[in-house]
């Protein structure tokens, strides 16, 4: 999954996974009040809902769900548990991450930088590995290094509508400084009999791999397809994604066209997990969105001799201090999938574990209650981000001179975007905020969407950059989810000693590849069908890891998911 260059570079100490971190530790703290309250709680009506042991309650779980064609399923039990099966998938994965597929920030266009050719090696490679599969599917090409796999169903996809999993070939460079502190080294795919380490290891070489041995496997099994298989691998999701994954969705969406697709797969960002004493699989269904603002300003210089009493470095100041000091408002609504997440931890947590202080809103919070949703997020404060827009000053510059009163002087603030909100509205928070103190200081506002275009000497301006809605959120009322949920539930394992794996909605705090593939479908499910707790902590710095025993099954569940799929066409 993709960060960003600016978090990538300190990601061993903030690393995008604090989230999880602060989940614990948010809980913890959560607890100790709760204990205190919990005998005191009046029971507010509804909280029915939101009890373990309603059958008809909130995040109601699909049913276990098998293939039909249970020669075709047993076919591949088999083999996935055949010690070659395990050898000869370990061996690929390891060979595929000796390939260094860095993508890089500075990169230029794809057949004039030479740095892109390292993906020929890539597609020969895959090539050479799945010789049945490249004998099957159809290869399309979308701007030289995006390989799109397509299986053509018997049935047209104008009525049986393709899955498509995506994967992307590229991976987070490693640092040549950094190159020491691996315990193996980055691109050698060291296997230890337990661990294959590397860079890509779980971001997202090993979901490659087990997206293709899985149609591999299905081809080898004498399986025919009632629905269409397109597998898509993209090389540019640790940058920008303009190279390959724009390209892929465009040729998709010529082909396809909107809400073309049954259903798109993609890495997620949890796997499977264990909260609140409860195992979930937690399948991201909308992600954050995303903005850069800048923000300009300008007036005349002079001699530092007789200056004004605000200079333009000093109004900035009191920009950046007023922005910080209005944060966006924090407010769990129940259109964010972690409301969905909570409700889930609620009805099927063992019920000491889940916090009261949180159940007793839940109903009000599903209600629309304006004042339950806030005090929610008050609770839930050391997770915030998933509930609010975050805003992070990361870039400041003005000032040239000691002695010269400074003319400009800019910074850049990182932003992500909470799911209920959108890119205007964000701007429009920021000029409410800032339009007064142009006012005060007697300087021209130039507002988003002004190119900043304006002669006028004293000026503020804003303008965006990389401007990314919040992802639509995948709905789990939908057919798909409901396929996909029980793909999981019959061929994954909860963790522990627990009874049941519970499959619940979650947010990606990250972006992936699918920004770019909205119009396709609105079922796109980000998930990993591994325990991802400490392969998180990995993807993007040292060590990165995946486990063997968990690495090999994905290719079962994906078989799975893609005979499931097939089984419900024409229902
Ligand atoms: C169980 O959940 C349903 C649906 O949310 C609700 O109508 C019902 O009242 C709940 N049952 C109890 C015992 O609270
Ligand atoms: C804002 O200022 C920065 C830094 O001086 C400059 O690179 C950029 O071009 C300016 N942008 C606009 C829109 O004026």
């Amino acid at each position: 999954m993709s960060i960003d260059a600016n978090q990538r570079q300190d990601r061993s100490s903030i690393g995008s996974w604090l989230f999880r971190g602060a989940l614990a530790i948010g809980l913890v703290s959560v607890l100790a009040t709760v204990f205190n309250n919990r005998f005191q709680a009046i029971c507010p009506s509804g909280l029915g809902n939101y009890r373990p042991g309603n059958e008809s309650g909130v995040c109601r779980q699909a049913p276990k769900l098998s293939p039909k064609n249970t020669e075709v399923e047993q076919f591949v039990r088999k083999r996935v548990e055949s010690p070659q099966y395990r050898r000869e998938i370990i061996n690929k994965l390891s060979g595929i991450i000796k390939i260094p597929s860095e993508s890089y920030d500075d990169i230029g266009i794809i057949g004039q930088d030479t740095r892109w050719d390292v993906f020929f090696e890539i597609e020969d490679y895959i090539k050479a590995n799945y010789p049945v599969v490249f004998q099957t599917v159809e290869l399309d090409h979308a701007n030289t290094h995006g390989l799109i796999l397509t299986w053509k169903g018997s049935i047209p996809a104008s009525e049986a509508k393709p899955i498509l999993m995506l994967a992307h070939q590229d991976v987070v460079p490693v640092l040549a400084d950094n190159v020491k502190d691996w315990t193996h080294p980055p691109y050698e795919g060291h296997y230890d009999g337990e661990i294959i380490w590397g860079r890509g290891a779980t971001d997202d070489k090993g979901y490659l791999i087990s997206i293709i041995e899985s149609v591999d496997l299905l081809i080898k099994s004498g399986f025919k397809p009632k629905r269409t298989i397109v597998l898509a691998f993209g090389c540019d999701e640790e940058i920008s994604g303009e190279n390959c994954a724009r390209p892929i969705s465009n040729l998709l969406h010529e082909r396809y066209g909107d809400d073309g697709i049954y259903l798109i797969m993609d890495e997620g960002s949890m796997g499977i997990q264990k909260e609140f004493d409860q195992s979930f699989a937690m399948v991201s269904v909308a992600e954050k969105g995303y903005l850069d603002v800048g923000i300009n300003l300008t007036s005349s210089g002079g001699h530092a001799s007789n200056p004004p009493d605000h200079n333009v470095i000093g109004i900035l100041s009191e920009i950046v201090v007023e922005l910080e000091n209005r944060p966006f408002p924090g407010q769990v609504t129940s259109k964010n999938p972690m409301f969905g997440f909570l409700e889930c931890a609620a009805a099927h947590a063992p019920e000491s574990s889940f916090p009261t202080a949180i159940r007793n809103k839940l109903n009000k919070v599903s209600q629309g209650d304006n004042k339950a949703q806030k005090e929610l997020a008050q609770i839930l404060d050391n997770m915030r981000y998933y509930f609010k827009t975050s805003q992070s000053v990361g870039k400041i510059n003005g000032g040239i001179k000691i002695n010269a009163i400074p003319e400009t002087a800019s910074t850049l603030i990182n932003l992500r975007l909470a799911v209920e909100t959108s890119v205007s509205q964000v701007e429009e928070h920021y000029e409410s905020l800032i339009r007064p103190i142009a006012e005060k200081h007697n300087m021209v506002f130039e507002g988003f969407h002004s190119q900043c275009g304006s002669a006028e000497k004293r000026k503020i301006c804003l303008y965006g950059v990389d401007a990314l809605e919040p992802a639509p959120v995948s709905p789990v009322d939908a057919e798909s989810f409901r396929v996909l949920s029980g793909t999981i539930k019959s061929v994954l394992k909860p963790l522990d000693q627990d009874t049941e794996l519970i499959v619940t909605p979650y947010l990606m705090p990250a972006n992936t590849d699918t920004k770019f593939f909205w119009t396709l479908t609105k079922n796109i499910y980000r998930f990993t069908p591994i325990n991802l707790v400490d392969n998180l902590n990995r993807a993007h710095t040292t060590d990165e890891f995946i486990r063997a025993d968990e690495f090999v099954r994905e290719p079962l569940f994906l078989a799975s998911l893609i005979l499931n799929a097939d089984d419900v066409v024409g229902q």
